[in-house]
């Protein structure tokens, strides 16, 4: 294993304290791969804002399906808390709970319960490698005790995350995991990586499927890439 490897995943084992799981790949999405625009759907009044399709819908679904049977395998007879990362990862977790929930209808056996929140979080990048962080909405004193699962829709540069968990752990959980639908490779990143994580992608600004580019594009099935008609269209004036 090569030593930033290595270290990466010490990391990971660290942050997630008292548990030695080493997270399972992520499906890699290769820096020349897309789909084309006039090739599946995409909304009209986003035409010319997005550049090229990178993950369709329909395979983000189907690799979800995948998670949510890694995550219940892993977590077997224990209640998974499942805390939502608002508002990017709304889609993410609904489709994950919509998968989790398919399990536990048609199993023949019994599975424990999952339990649900959704936080805000604000991250500040201050001088210092961990940063502070704001969390708002949820009820984090009812994390005491719990297995947590922070449900994220992109690790990018990680900083969020190296933040938010120490302070999660803090209010007493038990144990402390991040599932993130996407992953960006990308120079910036602290080195922190999410334990269930769907796609590695390439350092493209991705929007849909609930990601966003100043609110905007959250209302898109496909994860595209943004165009730079797109970045100049909803580019907020800052003005003053
Ligand atoms: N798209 C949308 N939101 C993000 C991204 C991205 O690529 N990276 C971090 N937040
Ligand atoms: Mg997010």
């Amino acid at each position: 294993m090569m030593a930033v490897e290595q270290d990466r995943r010490a990391r990971n084992v660290r942050l997630a304290s008292g548990d030695a799981f080493s997270r399972r790949d992520p499906f890699v999405i290769g820096d020349q791969l897309s789909f084309p625009l006039d090739m599946f759907s995409v909304p009209h009044h986003y035409k010319g804002d997005v550049k090229e399709i990178m993950i369709p819908h329909g395979l983000v679904i189907d690799r979800i399906q995948k998670l949510a049977k890694d995550i219940r395998h892993d977590y077997a007879d224990t209640t998974i808390h499942l805390l939502c990362v608002l508002k990017g990862g709304s889609a993410y977790f609904q489709d994950l709970i919509t998968a989790l929930r398919r399990f536990h209808d048609h199993a023949d056996h019994s599975y424990v319960p999952f339990t649900f929140d959704f936080i805000k979080v604000k991250s500040y990048k201050g001088v210092s490698s961990t940063g502070s962080v704001q969390i708002t909405g949820g009820d984090l004193a009812a994390l005491e005790g719990k297995n947590v699962l922070v449900v994220e829709d992109i690790i990018d540069t990680g900083l969020t995350m190296e933040s938010l968990l120490p302070v999660l752990e803090a209010r007493g959980a038990n144990s402390v995991r991040v599932t993130s639908l996407l992953e960006k490779r990308t120079e910036l990143s602290s080195g922190f990586r999410g334990h269930y994580v769907g796609f590695s992608i390439p350092d493209k600004f991705v929007v849909g499927y609930c990601l966003d580019f100043n609110e905007f594009f959250r209302d898109m099935d496909h994860i595209c890439v943004i165009s730079d008609r797109g970045i100049e269209r909803f580019t907020e004036e800052t003005r003053g």
